[in-house]
């Protein structure tokens, strides 16, 4: 007999065993249940929704354009959306990084965005750059050239064969850093020196990218790196020529209060991949943006990047975008994020109040709380104890969507807790949400000790 049971129903679900709760509609920032149940959507799904649940007008654009076209393909035709999603983003992005590419999933774009740098490397003669450097802890996907740039230690159980080497350095993770986040120390993982060490030791002739998000996304708790961090690396890319990937599938959109996360810093990236929130979630749409000085030797070379997918550049994926990116701009829903952003986190700081609770970080409405079972040595609770899983579970019996994450510190024990509300949340339904984490936090960690 097996001793497990599969709920009634022949989908193959993303937890095997477990009951989801039947969704059938959303209003702003709450999910309603098929019973009636109400939940707050504190975590934007999986950091997609954006825009907010239920709004028409993206349906609406999307069914226009199928029922005008709904597919060309990228190799023989372009389409109105297509045309107008790219003008919107290269207006949005710093320059030079006009050229859009788009895909459906964060993980096809970054695979795509590591083609082209290598790709490039090869057309100019240089076909020896083919080494990727990339942070740790850090996640870019589960396709697997993106999840060799991941660095997920428990995956590599698994597909450890099928991966390819990626050199990693530590990512700017002050609360678990060995400068114990002192922003003034001289500390090169927090500084980000540290690449230039990593070059000298691979031979920066042979690297082709270095792959990061800008602030760190669900891997570090949304770790936000020094000021000065990511001009550091664009001068150590351009002196040892190397290309920089900012991988904002998570983060870029206006999540952090800005347009593109890397705005703050006054550092351009060579490509930039952006996914997740693009379209709010009304569409799985992903985009890798990057200069005609890129692009200009495949263009003279072999004319192509070798990343041909049937659905990229889609007609109907493209209108959700164009609806979801006009929508923010019309709105001002970056800027709403931002200033709520600031709300969000000065309530956030009543959580370091729980005994279990270590930090608290992020930008816009995006947050992270570390859990810990020691504040003064920041140890964490060991990962069999699945604090971060639990909490979740709690809240969500709360009426409370968060995003758990865990494996962070050393030895892969730890336990997030990452926020992302829509940015159309209110005032008074992020004090239910702190309300809310903070009950669900208290009471799992209460049960812990005691057990
Ligand atoms: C930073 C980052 N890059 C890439 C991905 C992969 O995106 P997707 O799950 O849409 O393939 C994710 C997903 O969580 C992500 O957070």
């Amino acid at each position: 007999m097996p001793a497990h049971r599969y709920p009634e129903s022949h989908v193959f679900y993303r937890k095997l065993t477990r009951d989801f709760p039947l969704v059938v509609r959303g209003e702003g920032a709450w999910l309603v249940g098929a019973d009636g149940r109400r939940w707050l959507d504190g975590a934007g799904g999986a950091f997609v929704a954006n825009l907010g649940h239920g709004l028409r007008e993206i349906g609406e654009a999307m069914a226009e354009q199928a029922a005008r076209i709904a597919y060309v393909n990228g190799t023989a035709f372009t389409s109105e959306p297509v045309e107008a999603l790219a003008a919107e983003l290269a207006a949005l992005l710093p320059a030079p990084l006009d050229k859009l590419y788009f895909l459906s999933s964060g993980s096809e774009a970054v695979e795509a965005a590591l083609k082209l740098a290598r790709q490039y490397w090869v057309e100019t003669g240089r076909p020896e750059k083919h080494a990727v450097v990339a942070l740790t802890p850090a996640y870019h996907g589960n396709t697997l050239l993106a999840l060799s740039a991941s660095a997920r230690e428990h995956y590599q159980t698994y597909w450890r064969e099928w991966l390819v080497d990626v050199h990693r350095i530590p990512a700017p993770y002050p609360y678990r850093c060995a400068c114990g986040g002192d922003p003034s120390a001289a500390c090169p993982a927090c500084d980000g020196t540290g690449l230039e060490a990593a070059l000298d030791r691979i031979g920066a002739d042979r690297v082709a990218a270095f792959i990061a998000e800008p602030v760190g996304g669900s891997s570090t708790g949304h770790s936000v790196p020094r000021p000065g961090y990511w001009r550091t690396v664009r001068e150590i890319c351009d002196r040892r020529g190397v290309l920089w990937i900012a991988d904002e599938v998570l983060v870029g959109a206006g999540r952090t209060g800005t347009w593109s996360a890397l705005e703050p810093y006054g550092a351009v990236p060579d490509v930039l991949v952006m996914g997740k929130g693009i379209s709010g979630g009304y569409a799985p749409l992903s985009a890798v943006a990057a200069s005609r000085r890129l692009l200009d030797p495949i263009a003279r070379g072999s004319g192509a990047l070798l990343h041909a997918q049937t659905f990229s550049h889609h007609p109907v994926l493209a209108a959700a975008g164009l609806a979801a990116v006009r929508r923010l701009r019309r709105h001002g829903l970056v800027e709403r994020c931002r200033v709520l952003g600031g709300r969000l986190h000065e309530r956030l700081q009543a959580l370091r109040e729980l005994p279990c609770v270590g930090d608290v970080r992020g930008r816009g409405l995006l947050a992270g709380v570390e859990l810990v079972a020691d504040r003064g040595t920041r140890a964490p609770f060991p990962r069999a104890r699945k604090l971060a899983e639990a909490v979740a579970d709690e809240a969500l019996a709360a009426g409370l969507v968060v995003w758990p994450n865990a494996g962070q510190a050393a030895g892969g024990d730890g336990d997030l807790v990452c926020l992302a509300p829509p940015f159309v949340v209110r005032e008074e339904e992020l004090d239910l949400l702190v309300e809310r984490l903070a009950g669900a936090i208290g009471r799992c960690c209460e049960r812990l000790r005691a057990g």
